[in-house]
């Protein structure tokens, strides 16, 4: 197992390993900015690295207590959240839908600098091209293994903290909070978005995003017929995760979600059409939907196991898996959607 050791954590509620948060020995006095934060963070300790994850079936999973974020953490997986981070900013052209709305959160103020939080930041690409493209701001990347690099640049933090809890910032201390791809990570999303209107400042920008779970066609062609495999998959999964770990699906659900805490406004919701195969008629579509297919099956096979963990009967489910594979690779049309919603907090 390759794990870098973390560039740091926090914060004061207990070891991931027991169920609650990195306590880490070793205090150091790096952090950027105690007056906007409630708790001191500490450095992890590499030797401590290991009990963050616990491995299953010759998969490394997060060890944390809590969290019902189902799918392994190891190098297959870290290859496959980084291989779509680099597949959706050559979609969208940027790692965000409105860069209009992002330099208006983040111009700059002459009384602070301006703060950036990205929630379930997996091995943090998403915080590095960030950084990258605003090295006056400070972006911070929270999740509950130590993924990404330690040495990062120096307006980026790693932190560890579980998302469903309070999260370490001062209310209206946050100019952007960031969150992809973590449906599976959140035991509440409502709760999630009233914890993000908490910190963010009034005008800052959330900007939520999530892989549609189900199948679907493009020109909105009934995927029943085409693709059962696909649907009889995604059924199997939503019920499985839902029965084994009480969650429910997000995606299509994530403006109501925010709307409704009537925390927001500017609520702006596109839905990104992404090609599963080489079936476009677009040459660089081909090319993504190509590289989208190896992640999708990477994916696939991780549900496969989740499933299987969950009590499932493994010939029925590996059937559902090769069937679905198999329609990746011969059903023209095949899609996947991604929701995105940007919205500005109106506390
Ligand atoms: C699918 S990955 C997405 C990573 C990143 N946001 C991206 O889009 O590349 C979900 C991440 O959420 C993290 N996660 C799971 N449960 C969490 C929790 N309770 N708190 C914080 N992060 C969590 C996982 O460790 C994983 O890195």
């Amino acid at each position: 197992m390759a794990i870098e050791p973390y560039h740091l954590s926090l914060n004061n509620q207990g070891h991931p390993s027991n169920g609650g948060d990195a306590n880490m020995p070793g205090g150091n006095d790096d952090d950027d900015d105690r007056s906007d934060t409630d708790s001191d963070i500490t450095e992890v300790d590499a030797a401590e690295i290991p009990f963050y994850f616990t491995e299953r079936d010759g998969r490394l999973f997060h060890s944390h207590g809590s969290s019902p974020y189902p799918l392994p953490v190891d190098a297959a997986e870290q290859n496959r959240i980084n291989g779509q981070h680099d597949l959706l900013r050559q979609r969208m052209g940027g790692i965000y839908v409105d860069r209009g709305r992002v330099i208006e959160a983040l111009r700059p103020s002459i009384s602070r600098v301006r703060k950036v939080v990205d929630l379930g930041t997996g091995t943090g690409k998403w915080v590095l091209d960030m950084a990258f493209e605003f090295p006056d701001v400070m972006i911070h990347g929270i999740d509950i293994v130590p993924i990404a690099t330690m040495h990062p640049p120096d307006n980026v933090y790693f932190e560890i903290h579980d998302i469903n809890t309070r999260l370490r910032f001062h209310d209206a201390s946050v100019d952007i909070v960031h969150a992809r791809s973590v449906s599976m990570a959140v035991q509440s999303y409502p709760a999630l978005v009233n914890e993000v209107a908490r910190i963010l400042r009034p005008g800052g920008l959330f900007l939520a995003c999530e892989w549609g779970r189900c199948a679907a066609m493009e020109n909105n062609l009934d995927p029943h017929h085409l693709t059962p495999f696909a649907c009889r998959f995604y059924h199997a999964v939503a019920e499985t995760l839902h029965r084994s770990r009480g969650l429910a699906p997000v995606a299509n659900y994530l403006k109501d979600f925010i709307e409704s805490s009537g925390r927001f406004d500017r609520v702006e919701c596109k839905r990104i059409i992404m090609p599963i195969g080489t079936w476009h008629r677009d040459p660089s579509m081909q090319q993504l939907g190509d590289r989208f297919r190896q992640s999708l099956e990477v994916y696939v096979n991780s549900m496969q196991l989740m499933m299987i963990q969950a009590g499932r009967d493994p010939v029925g489910v590996r059937e559902l898996v090769d069937g679905y594979v198999k329609e990746m690779y011969t059903v023209q049309g095949m899609i996947c959607y991604f929701y995105t919603v940007q919205a500005n907090c109106c506390n």
